[in-house]
């Protein structure tokens, strides 16, 4: 039994009582539009941003939502009922084209989008971030709008079950020879001081904490240069790291079994984790 309250088309009601329709789009077609949202002790982190890409992912793939204003309020009761204020937490939200016979062609406009609103607390396992984790190299066979976040993430879910499958922690996607972003993350190189990460644009997702990286990146005085970090310079890189919404900012120490410098997280990434925590600290 889950227990958990969520939201759902208007109504806050406990998972288990949740019946989504087989003939959601979002089922038939992951016709639909995701984000995740982090609280730390009910405090949500970069709130506006995370709504600002909602609204363009909705906008993207014309999804008829536009209540985005109602969803501050949803978030907060939701982390109010699950008792999830005072401890760390994510929310996703999920919001589909809605119910309507299968056909491509979008239904009439008066259709209601789905939306399915859950938090829940976050479970990290604090070594990982300050050990750092192993990545394997997989080819990037997602869509050319890799900058809208749809829910059709089966690219992800195969390469991330590879990764895991080849005693890894984490998929790094890669095209045309270059690392592009991970499954659900940033990629982020060092070299000579300066940071390297691939240019925005319908490759990647804008990636809210890559742009809370970038800004810090400013404060510390540090290079970031926007280019494709390409797989074979991986042994030449000095740190590796990626960047995301639960796992923050977390060390990679290897990748496809070669170890990146001395297998240890590099003094730059040490240096933008402590800088990452005082900026949520100021929450
Ligand atoms: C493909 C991909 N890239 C990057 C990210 C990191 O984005 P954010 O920092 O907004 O969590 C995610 C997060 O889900 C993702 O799915």
């Amino acid at each position: 039994m889950e227990d958990r309250i969520a939201y759902f088309n208007g109504r806050f009601m406990s998972i288990d009582k949740i019946r989504i329709s087989p003939n959601d789009r979002g089922f038939l077609f992951a016709d639909g539009v995701y984000e995740v949202i982090r609280s730390y002790k009910g405090k949500l982190f970069m709130y506006n941003e995370h709504i600002d890409r909602l609204k363009y992912s909705l906008s993207e793939l014309k999804i008829n939502f536009h209540n985005t204003a109602s969803l501050k309020g949803i978030i907060l009761e939701l982390l109010r009922r699950n008792k999830l204020e005072n401890v760390d937490a994510t929310t996703y939200i999920q919001i589909t084209r809605g119910e309507y016979e299968r056909m491509l062609k979008f239904p009439p406009a008066d259709v209601p989008p789905t939306v399915y609103i859950v938090p829940k607390p976050i479970q990290l396992d604090e070594q990982t971030i300050i050990k750092g984790i192993k990545a394997v190299s997989v080819e990037d066979v997602r869509w050319g709008r890799c900058d809208i976040k749809t829910v059709a993430l089966l690219p992800n879910a195969l390469a991330h079950q590879q990764a895991i499958e080849q005693g890894a922690d984490i998929g790094l996607f890669t095209k045309d020879g270059n690392i592009t972003e991970g499954t659900h993350v940033s990629v982020f190189g060092v070299k000579n001081g300066s940071l390297i990460t691939y240019p925005a644009g319908k490759h990647i997702l804008p990636s809210i904490t890559r742009k809370v990286v970038k800004q810090l990146c400013e404060e510390l005085n540090l290079e970031l240069i926007e280019k494709a970090i390409s797989l074979d310079s991986i042994s030449d890189i000095d740190e590796l790291f990626v960047v995301g919404t639960t796992p923050e900012i977390t060390p990679v120490i290897s990748v496809n079994d070669i170890i990146i410098a001395n297998g240890k997280p590099g003094n730059i990434t040490l240096m933008l984790q402590k800088a990452f925590n005082r900026f949520v600290g100021e929450l």
